[in-house]
């Protein structure tokens, strides 16, 4: 799958299969996480791949807006350091997750972190050092009726586009 592809197909998915993914896929896509762009290259990001389904159900109990994390494969948890860019840097990761995420046929949906009042409790149940930050979770499995899946509504290109100026 080409890039833009990719870009252009992935979607929201929160439905799964019941099956794993390799860790080694799982892998590559932590790795596309980590060329993410980064304000001044600080790559202030750490990932945790949990695939234990206990641990997998705590998270889904805690996140009220993720708790679909309970039917998925793996869940990859975003971290950084709080630099001065940790928030852009840590979502810029998150995103090339999730598109590399769609070139591998994976479903992904991305599970808000920071500003959620259960960012501690999951960074307590990850055992995450006091100086990280949660970014996002991200769930991932293979979808329940992938051809099935809805485009959320998107504003046209054309009300989005202004060359030169407004
Ligand atoms: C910063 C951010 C936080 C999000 N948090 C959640 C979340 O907590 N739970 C959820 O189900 N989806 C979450 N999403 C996914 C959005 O709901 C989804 O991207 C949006 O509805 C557009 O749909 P699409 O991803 O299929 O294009 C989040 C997305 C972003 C970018």
């Amino acid at each position: 799958m080409d890039t833009f592809e990719a870009i252009k197909t992935r979607r929201s998915v929160r439905v799964f299969k019941d099956k794993a993914i390799p860790n080694d896929i799982l892998e590559k896509l932590v790795d596309a996480g980590r060329f993410a762009a980064t304000a001044r290259n600080v790559q202030p990001w750490k990932f945790v791949i949990v695939t234990d389904k206990v641990t997998l159900r705590k998270l889904a109990e805690l996140a009220e807006n993720g708790r679909f994390i309970s039917g998925s494969a793996a869940c990859i948890a975003v971290f950084c350091e709080e630099t001065k860019y940790y928030l852009e840097d840590g979502c810029a990761a998150t995103q090339n997750i999730l598109v590399a995420a769609c070139a591998e046929k994976i479903g992904s949906c991305w599970v808000a972190g920071e500003k959620k009042p259960y960012a501690q409790a999951v960074s307590k149940l990850l055992g995450a050092p006091n100086k990280l930050k949660l970014i996002s979770m991200i769930a991932l499995g293979y979808p329940e009726e992938a051809d099935a899946l809805k485009v959320a509504d998107k504003i046209s290109l054309k009300e989005l586009i202004h060359w030169e100026k407004f």
